[in-house]
């Protein structure tokens, strides 16, 4: 199969070098939404009470902090990011909340980790920005012991992913196409059957995938759109006048407001795919 977004590794490294003060803002307001999937996530990949869990690409502690808490303490959770920056809100949160995780700066294609280190390896909205995503999954296989499980979480398409299509109509409307530079890379790994081959060509067996699909119905009067568009889109954003970003605002708003229901709801509907496969 052909790659369909092949992400350029200083671009990546650039941007979530940027990024990590938006994130650490928005997480702990994100923190349940984000157990929406966490908790799937971590279920796929079978963490138990005393695993030995690698989090990889972890950023402000998605699910490395839920992880904690099912490995317990006999248990231990690495929490690592290619950068500082996206870390430094998982260490703020893990500090908050008393959680027992240990920390590590890694790229993923090569782990400073020995082989057969770990029992559990996840990897949530991560494998996407890696260049060499089958190198990356080499890598989980092998810090994996023998039968450990890697489980990883990916968007599904587009179409089923509301706050992106629709934030995205809009930012190209009125930013122009530039504004959604690298978008098409979150999407990277959401075609049929995709997702399987580049973990079992990276050497995971038994690879099991899953469609999560969830939907909420949210009051359109709430801005349940920012975390998304700080997030996502703030390279984009970086470059607007506070008075151009609150026209933009606006705009949004009312986009949004004009999908609402006859209930003043919008169905906010979200499509991710799990991913899973065991070491050898
Ligand atoms: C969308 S964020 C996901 C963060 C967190 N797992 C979550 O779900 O909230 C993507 C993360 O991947 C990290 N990342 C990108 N390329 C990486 C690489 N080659 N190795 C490790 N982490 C990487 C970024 O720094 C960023 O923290």
């Amino acid at each position: 199969m052909t790659d369909p977004g092949k992400p350029d590794a200083a671009a990546e490294r650039a941007r979530w070098a940027a990024s990590g003060a938006a994130w650490d803002r928005w997480a702990d307001s994100m923190a349940d939404p984000a157990d929406r999937v966490n908790r799937p996530l971590l279920d796929l990949c079978g963490v138990t009470a005393g695993d030995r869990l690698l989090d990889l690409a972890s950023g402000a502690g998605e699910p490395a902090l839920t992880a904690a808490t099912l490995a317990g303490p006999s248990g231990l959770v690495v929490a690592s990011d290619l950068v500082e920056p996206m870390l430094a809100g998982a260490r703020r949160r893990a500090a908050a909340n008393g959680a027992h995780l240990a920390f590590s700066l890694a790229d993923m294609t090569s782990l400073p980790f020995g082989a057969r280190s770990f029992d559990r390896v996840t990897c949530r909205f991560g494998l996407m920005f890696v260049p060499d995503d089958r190198a990356a999954v080499a890598e989980m296989a092998r810090v994996l012991r023998p039968g450990g499980r890697a489980a990883v979480a990916v968007w599904g398409p587009l179409e089923g992913n509301i706050l992106f299509r629709e934030l995205a109509a809009v930012l190209d409307r009125h930013l122009g196409p530039g504004a959604l530079a690298g978008l098409d890379v979150l999407f990277r790994h959401s075609g049929a059957g995709f997702l399987a081959e580049v973990l079992e060509s990276g050497g995971l067996d038994g690879v099991e995938v899953r469609h999560l699909r969830l939907s909420q119905g949210v009051p359109a009067d709430r801005p349940f759109w920012k975390a998304t568009l700080d997030m996502a889109f703030s390279p984009a954003l970086a470059t607007l006048s506070p008075s151009g970003r609150e026209a933009l605002e606006a705009r949004i708003a009312a986009h949004f407001a004009g999908l609402a229901d006859g209930r003043g709801l919008v169905p906010v509907d979200m499509h991710v795919v799990l991913g899973a496969g065991a070491a050898r």
